[in-house]
This record gives C-alpha cells, structure tokens and sequence, in this order.
C-alpha cells in the first residue's frame, strides 16, 4: 500500500489580503479559512501524515480544531514558500513516505477530483499539477501579443514522488525561491504531467477573495 502525506503551507503573512491577522487564519463562513482547506483535504483522500508549515511562534494554530499527533504535525516554516515547503519536506524525512501533496492554505475548495486525478497521474509521472486553459486574451505588459496557447494557469495541490521532490529541493532550491513546487521539479528533470483543474479551485488572495468564497460556501449545490 502506498503511503501519503500531505503538506500543508500555511506560512504566510496575507499581505495582499491585508488585517491583523495572516489570511489562512481570518474567519470564513464562522471559522478560520484554513479550517475549511483542512476539512475538504480529509474528506478527499485519507492521508497518511500531515504536516502543516506555520510562521515560527505563530499564534493561531493552537486555536484550531486540529491537534498534534502522531499522524498530524505543525512545523515551522521560512521567509519564502519555497523555504516553508523545504521545512514540510523535511519534516517527513523517515515516515517512508511515497507520495506528497503539497497545498496552499490558502486554497479552501480543493476536490476529492482534484487529489485523485493527481494520484493517478503519479502512476506515470513523478510530478503533477493540475492546470487551466486561459480564456482571456493574453499580452505582455508592453502590450505585445501573448500566444495564450503556450501558458496555462497552475493550482494545488501539487504531487510528487517524495524522494524525487526531496533530492530536488536539496539541489536547486536551498538558496532560491520559485513560485511553486512543480517549478523545483522542472528545474530537476523530473517527468511531470498536468491534470485537469477546477475553477472553484481558486486562492483566496486579495480582501474580495472572502466575500466570493463566502457566496460559494453559501451554494452548496456549486461546490459539492
Ligand atoms: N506560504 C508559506 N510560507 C511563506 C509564504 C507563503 O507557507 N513564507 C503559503 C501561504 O500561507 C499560502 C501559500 O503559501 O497558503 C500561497 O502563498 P500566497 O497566496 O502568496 O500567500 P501569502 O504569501 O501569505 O500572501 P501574500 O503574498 O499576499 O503576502
Ligand atoms: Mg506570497
């Protein structure tokens, strides 16, 4: 049987959301935004460990509903994603550990869909994303045509072979910061595969981004 884990980047200060307090821990529909990611990522797939990357001394995570354990752990995390992801990594260094997910607090209305498309994809690939086609018109900020068939959107989760995307972490991105995961594996080579994405899918990102999440928890029928 393979083993999964999960990781959990929930580091962040928010500073595009803004307020007193980072954004995975400000309140959605009565509870903290990442309490929501936590529940829809358990009803998904049964995860073997869980680590969930915190700002060092951070305040918020003993009011969750979610507590330590042999199976669940909270690690600190650094300056940059790429260094929080870095410390979620490392955190599951002999849990013989097969497969990782790793996903942004951030991100509440991950899918049972989602995780499993990923699992599949892993079947083939020691990397996958699950991507978007691009609808709008696209151009460079000079205002030059952008072919929009050559870039897709990209989300998480994002999964990998955990000793793949460990050896990768270690070697290229120690000392720089890339704007995902599926970045480090692109730099290491490693095989990689998109899987669909979903819209709904989407991070809450500036202080707008709680009143369309808020609109969508209160349709249930669009995100069950
Ligand atoms: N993250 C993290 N450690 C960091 C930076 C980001 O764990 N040093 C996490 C965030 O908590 C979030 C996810 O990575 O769940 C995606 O990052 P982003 O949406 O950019 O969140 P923030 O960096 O917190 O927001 P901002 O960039 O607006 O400050
Ligand atoms: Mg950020």
């Amino acid at each position: 049987m393979l083993r999964s884990a999960l990781i959990l980047v929930a580091a962040g200060k928010g500073e595009r959301v803004g307020g007193n307090i980072p954004k995975q821990f400000q309140p959605l529909s009565g509870k903290p935004l990442i309490e929501h990611t936590i529940s829809n990522l358990k009803k998904s797939f049964d995860f073997n460990v869980i680590s969930i990357v915190v700002a060092k001394n951070c305040r918020f995570i003993g009011d969750l509903s979610e507590k330590p354990s042999s199976a669940l752990k909270i690690v600190t995390g650094g300056s940059t994603r790429t260094e929080s992801v870095r410390c979620g990594l490392n955190s599951l260094k002999g849990k013989d550990i097969d497969h990782v997910y790793i996903h942004d607090a951030a991100r509440p209305f991950v899918t049972e869909a989602l995780i499993k498309a990923l699992g599949q994809a892993l079947e083939t690939h020691s990397a996958a994303v699950p991507a978007l086609k691009i609808v709008d018109a696209c151009k460079s900020p000079e205002g030059a045509a952008v072919n929009r068939d050559e870039i897709l959107r990209v989300q998480t989760p994002q999964a990998f072979h955990y000793d793949k995307i460990l050896s990768a972490f270690d070697e290229y991105a120690a000392n720089d910061a890339f704007a995902d995961d599926i970045a480090v594996a692109h730099k290491a080579g490693l095989s990689l595969t998109f899987t669909q994405g979903d819209e709904r899918n989407f991070k809450l990102t500036y202080a707008e981004d709680f009143a369309k999440a808020e609109a969508m928890l209160q349709t249930p029928t669009y995100i069950a």
